[in-house]
């Protein structure tokens, strides 16, 4: 017991650490225990190989041909206290991610990458895009006690931080959610970024809620697309009196919350919103998913299950 007892607390001291982090991938990703003997003076050592991991990554912005499949993507690390390591089952595309492949944002995202410029190299390359991930917690960073390794997850990864197209991705403990339990990883996959943009627009500009919706009119454009599809249910449950013409608008964006994905998880669990997937990827067809999303007439979600590499 005691044994035990100081392995773990020397792997939560060493949780920051390279080395660390890739033997539990090691471990995780060969099915075998986690508790591994401590080395001499409580380090754990890793091969060199075990510190990356499967990924899409672009080197450059440009068209569908800049998507580049790796296995020697550096391996995430938790730099914040209050970080995870999720292993990724399934993650959804968005528009944004063919724009971000596009350059699009790349100035601002950059400053908020490194905002007083301190790293050493000025590229955000090679990058990972996708925002959406459903999978397992494989470590928590120190501060994060209400998540454990093992928990099942959803969140959406803001677009500055490495993407979820990838073995593994680092979030925050206020950025995830634990998945409801109905969904598979691939439906919890089509859901957070889509319904973190809907939770902005209608509860935090719009104002609106269960009790306030009656007599309001509101339009949805796109509504066959990820976004228009989980409106319409939204706005289904709060039951305004019209879905038609609106007179009035202000703008709103996608917040990263694990709060508001805990509100919709419990709207999920109780059967009011559905996950609306129109095809799934395997992880070998990232590039076909790209070129899926971008020749339009979306009729729900683009999925690509992170864990089917054929
Ligand atoms: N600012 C933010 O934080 C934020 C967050 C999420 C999404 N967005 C934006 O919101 C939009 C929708 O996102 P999404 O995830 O729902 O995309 P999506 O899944 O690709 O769906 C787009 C939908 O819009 C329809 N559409 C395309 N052109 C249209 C037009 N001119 N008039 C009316 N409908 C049109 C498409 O159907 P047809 O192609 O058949 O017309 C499709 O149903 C995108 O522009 C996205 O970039 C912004």
């Amino acid at each position: 017991m005691m044994y035990l007892k100081m392995y773990l607390l020397s792997r939560r001291a060493y949780s920051g650490l390279l080395f660390s982090q890739g033997s539990m991938a090691t471990c995780l990703r060969k099915g075998k225990s986690l508790i591994k003997p401590c080395l001499c003076r409580n380090i754990s050592l890793s091969c060199q190989r075990y510190t990356v991991m499967a990924s899409w990554i672009i080197d450059r912005y440009g068209r569908n041909d800049v998507l580049r499949f790796t296995n020697n993507m550096m391996f995430p690390v938790i730099h914040f206290p209050n970080e995870v390591i999720i292993k990724v089952h399934a993650a959804s595309l968005n528009p944004i991610d063919v724009n971000m492949r596009n350059g699009y944002g790349a100035a601002a995202l950059n400053a908020k990458r490194d905002p007083l410029k301190l790293k050493s190299t000025r590229s955000e390359f090679p990058l990972t895009l996708g925002r959406d991930v459903s999978g397992v917690i494989m470590e928590c960073g120190l501060n994060v006690s209400y998540f454990k390794p093992g928990d099942e997850v959803w969140a959406a990864v803001p677009p500055w931080k490495q993407g979820t197209i990838s073995e593994f991705v680092v979030a925050s403990g206020n950025e995830i959610s634990h998945k409801p339990k109905y969904l598979s990883h691939i439906e919890a996959a089509s859901i957070p970024y889509v319904g973190l943009t809907v939770w902005s627009a209608m509860k935090q500009i719009g104002g609106l809620n269960q009790d306030n919706c009656t007599g309001k009119r509101i339009l949805i454009f796109g509504a066959s697309g990820g976004v228009g599809t989980f409106a319409i249910q939204v706005m289904y449950y709060n039951k305004p009196s019209h879905l038609c013409k609106g007179i009035h608008y202000r703008w709103a964006f996608f917040t990263p919350s694990g709060q508001s994905l805990d509100e919709i998880a419990k709207l999920v669990e109780s059967g009011k919103i559905h996950p609306v997937v129109q095809q799934v990827f395997s992880f070998s067809e990232v590039p076909k998913a790209f070129l899926k999303l971008e020749g339009g007439h979306a009729r729900g979600k683009t999925v690509i299950s992170v864990i089917n590499k054929k």
